[in-house]
């Protein structure tokens, strides 16, 4: 890991800490050292955790298969903010992945009262920005996908409300259409592997989100017919939901193992190829066979005015297709780690940590890893001022969303095809 590259404030880092400790999501940085090319949001500490994500390391090292995916909520254009998700599950399909994305047009209807049309206005520009990015793969509108709704209706048997309002606060007063939207998205993280097949999946996230993973891996563990579990000197199959039917396919699989009341005791195979075994038995008798979902947690870069980063503060972010002037002025206009005179900064340099004009660049605009360091040295020694790289910093962006436009333009078909 690159630790001068790490861009956040100790306070934010007693925060991470705190997360990890509490909730058990483990640092990233000993499973990125196994992926054949680390990409940059994890070089740079903007990727800093981890669930299961061996599952998906390992898979993108033996070019097995996985799935990756996400969801964007329509409830307005999309901008800097959706960048980094974004990147993360292109950089995952070039890895081999299967790409899904769902338009969360049910949660935005249902939590921000967005009309069904605006929905689909809104969806398309997610779904051109990402098209324009790289990405490929599937992708649909939940309002508009049936099976999804039948797997959210299945899940939904294994959720109760007291479980909705200790992970969502949820009470009395809550609409039913939140549930339905929670459980929806408990569907996007499966549905990928109801539509290709099980396979290990990772749903790159805010650290915000971890509830959802949460709630999910639960789904999906209480969806299994089977667990199997390695006891030393054997492999135990064990029903939590199985027919009996399903019991004994168990039992006829591996010759020479012992069934007994609700298990069977497999001997002298890997877990691995037992569970890929039990995974088709319990398929074949109207399971599902899910892995529990991976997921990856990046820190959220701070709005250019050094607040949140939120599309409720105009200032803090910019669009896509905004005009360049406007653009202009807000990375002009963007709160930096420069001193109060010039006299000052050409003494003590610059403090790129504290500033939203370095980090613009370190989650997006330079790509490049020695031009950041140069940058971050320019700042550092005072020899940049804060003007002339805001300047070049602009230049960068417009250079970007230049590109990026004129991509989403050529991509629309795709986006329409939904
Ligand atoms: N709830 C997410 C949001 O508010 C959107 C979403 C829907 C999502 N389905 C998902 C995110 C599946 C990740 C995975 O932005
Ligand atoms: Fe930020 Fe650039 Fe100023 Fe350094 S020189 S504080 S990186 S704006």
């Amino acid at each position: 890991m690159h630790s001068e590259v790490n861009p956040w404030s100790s306070n934010q880092t007693v925060d991470v800490d705190r997360l990890f400790a509490e909730f058990g999501i483990e640092p990233i940085s000993e499973v990125a050292r196994r992926l054949p090319e680390v990409p940059s949001f994890m070089r740079r500490g903007i990727v800093v955790g981890h669930r299961d994500y061996n599952l998906v390391a390992d898979a993108i090292q033996k070019r097995t298969p996985f799935h990756v995916l996400t969801g964007f909520m329509p409830s307005g254009l999309p901008h800097l903010g959706h960048l980094m998700v974004m990147k993360e599950v292109v950089w995952h399909v070039r890895q081999g992945g299967n790409g899904y994305v769902a338009v969360a047009d049910r949660e935005a209807h249902a939590v921000r009262g967005i009309s069904w049309e605006k929905c689909r206005e809104y969806g398309k520009e997610y779904l051109k920005a990402l098209y324009a990015l790289g990405f490929e793969g599937t992708t649909y509108y939940q309002s508009k996908n049936e099976r999804l709704k039948d797997l959210a209706f299945e899940a939904s048997t294994k959720v109760n409300f007291s479980e909705m309002s200790a992970i969502y606060g949820f009470g009395p007063d809550t609409s039913l259409s939140h549930a339905v939207s929670v459980i929806t998205q408990v569907a996007d993280i499966l549905f990928p592997q109801l539509d290709a097949g099980p396979a290990p999946t990772v749903v790159p996230v805010g650290l915000d989100q971890d509830p959802h993973i949460r709630l999910t891996r639960d789904v999906a563990y209480k969806l299994r017919l089977f667990t199997v579990e390695d006891r030393g000197d054997h492999i135990s199959v064990r029903s939590k939901n199985a027919p009996e039917a399903a019991l004994e396919a168990v039992h006829r699989a591996f010759p020479g193992s012992k069934k007994y009341a609700g298990h069977v005791d497999v001997t002298g195979l890997p877990q691995e190829q037992v569970e890929d075994a039990v995974r088709k038995i319990e398929i074949a008798h109207g399971g599902f066979g899910f892995y529990l979902p991976s997921s990856t947690y990046h820190i959220f870069m701070p709005g250019l005015q050094g607040g949140k980063m939120s599309s409720s503060v105009p200032e803090s972010l910019f669009g896509f297709y905004e005009p360049d002037k406007s653009v202009r002025k807000k990375v002009m206009g963007a709160m930096t780690g420069g001193r109060m005179t010039l006299e000052e900064q050409q003494r003590l340099g610059g403090e790129p940590d504290a500033c939203s004009v370095y980090l613009l660049n370190l989650f997006h605009m330079l790509e490049d890893d020695v031009e950041l360091a140069d940058l971050r040295r320019r700042c550092e020694s005072g020899e940049l001022t804060c003007g002339q790289c805001k300047k070049e910093t602009y230049e960068r962006v417009q250079a970007f969303l230049v590109e990026l436009r004129d991509k989403m333009d050529s991509v629309e078909h795709l986006a329409e095809e939904v």
